[in-house]
């Protein structure tokens, strides 16, 4: 299995810590998220530990909302002491709501409107990451209004291509995010930033590509923007306060991927750091990170009612599901892998049959997998089960052909309960006049 947290019982079921996945299948109806949260605090603690012993307790790990946005994410990190990284009013709103300490939220994005600088900054949002220079002037204009003096940090791009897929590289010079090292840019913006009345720049922020897991990426990304600090130290006498140096380790979607030793990944990066601060002569700023995709993805999966299988023979061999690109797009979007089994018969015969696993929306390119190799007697009512889905699923999840997002349940030391609510038929025309 490719996590932990997985198993087969007696009756050959699937099991996600310890609770057989088809009965959960059963009793809330599929398609249908699973989280475990044991495995979501096992990671946050994982960062938070690792974090503190590499840096030191002024390091603070920030979930990055994006990889699963709703309220009881929001209260498990927190009560884990983690901060949080938000690109939205929406997801703001949601970890507000339930009473999510905001002045460790960190409101990043590459266009804030004037209404989130304003509606952050009402809720008492501790950072922002700032961009550009016009974001820069609505956030001390904003700010300035409600007599504010604004912390932030400002995105950096340090020019490094983490060699992930490309929708995920951000950290090139190039890229929509951030200003560039390189180009004179970043500097610019952080004279500027210091010379504005109702801004306190606090530091620097980067983030260079999700699913990496060369360490190495890390390590390089940590001595530009080290250097960086040095730089606006020596030029301006600037202190950076905060270093974030973003998200991004990688996990397992299949059996030959690495897992990546998180606690051990981290020391090897604060050691470098120490020993770089050590020869520009400078203080090692409070560190941040911002997984996302290591907090949540392998805590959760999707679970499906098998429905069609069609075979065109000489061709291809397709098992359709009742859910898709609608609660699952990673596929048609990135071609992103994934270990699918059948959840109900974990035991069957050696899988031989070669098929396709299809989504139900009306396009071709809503398949979930292609290449799958399930048992050749597979069929309609079997229950198809797609690992390691809790990362970018449900928060990318959408209403295409009016199908209602799936509920999110969550499995705490053995027992279920409901995280998310199923959308009804209602819900999906709750706003149409
Ligand atoms: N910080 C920033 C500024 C980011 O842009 C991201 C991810 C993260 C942190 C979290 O990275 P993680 O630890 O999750 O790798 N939808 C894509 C992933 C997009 C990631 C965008 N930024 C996917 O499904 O693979």
């Amino acid at each position: 299995m490719i996590c932990k947290n997985l198993s087969v019982n007696n009756d050959g079921h699937l099991t996600l810590s310890g609770v057989d996945v088809v009965e959960l299948a059963q009793k809330y109806g599929t398609p249908l998220y699973i989280y475990d949260e044991n495995r979501i605090r096992e990671r946050c603690r994982t960062y938070v530990d690792a974090m503190r012993k590499a840096f030191g307790d002024d390091a603070l790990p920030l979930y990055a909302s994006k990889a699963a946005s709703f309220k009881q994410i929001y209260r498990i990190i927190g009560e884990e002491g983690m901060g949080t990284d938000l690109v939205s009013s929406g997801e703001l709103y949601t970890a507000a709501s339930v009473g999510f300490p905001l002045e460790k939220a960190y409101f990043h994005s590459n266009n804030k409107t004037d209404f989130d600088i304003a509606y952050a900054i009402d809720e008492g949002v501790g950072y922002f990451v700032v961009d550009n220079v016009e974001e820069l002037d609505a956030i001390d204009r904003i700010a300035g209004e409600r007599g504010v003096n604004q912390k932030v940090l400002l995105r950096i791009t340090p020019g490094i291509d983490p060699h992930t897929y490309a929708a995920v590289a951000t950290g090139k010079v190039d890229s929509k995010f951030g200003s560039a090292i390189e180009t004179g840019q970043a500097e610019q913006i952080s004279k500027y930033a210091t010379e504005l009345k109702n801004i306190e720049l606090c530091g620097f922020h980067c983030h260079v590509g999700s699913q990496v897991f060369d360490s190495d990426v890390f390590i390089r990304a940590s001595e530009i923007m080290l250097d960086f600090v040095a730089l606006m130290k020596k030029k301006y006498n600037f202190d950076t306060k905060i270093l974030d140096l973003g998200g991004g380790y990688g996990v397992r979607y299949l059996k030959e991927q690495p897992e990546i030793d998180i606690a051990a990944n981290i020391h090897e990066v604060a050691s470098f750091m120490k020993a770089h601060c050590e020869k520009l002569g400078i203080e090692m700023p409070a560190i941040r990170m911002e997984p996302g995709r290591s907090i949540v993805a392998d805590a959760g999966l999707t679970v499906y009612t098998a429905g069609t299988v069609k075979r065109i023979p000489g061709y291809k061999n397709y098992v359709s599901v009742d859910g898709g690109m609608a609660d699952n797009p990673r596929y048609a979007l990135y071609g992103s892998p994934y270990t699918i089994c059948l959840a109900n018969r974990m035991n069957a015969t050696v899988p031989t049959f070669k098929c396709t696993i299809a989504g139900r929306c009306c396009e071709s390119g809503d398949l979930i997998q292609e290449n799958v190799t399930l048992p050749g007697d597979i069929k309609r009512g079997d229950m198809i089960a797609v690992l390691t889905t809790g990362a970018y699923n449900y928060s990318m999840a959408s209403n295409y052909n009016r199908l209602g997002k799936p509920p999110v349940i969550m499995l705490r030391d053995g027992r279920d309960y409901i995280a998310v609510k199923r959308e009804s038929l209602a819900d999906i025309c709750k706003n149409d006049i």
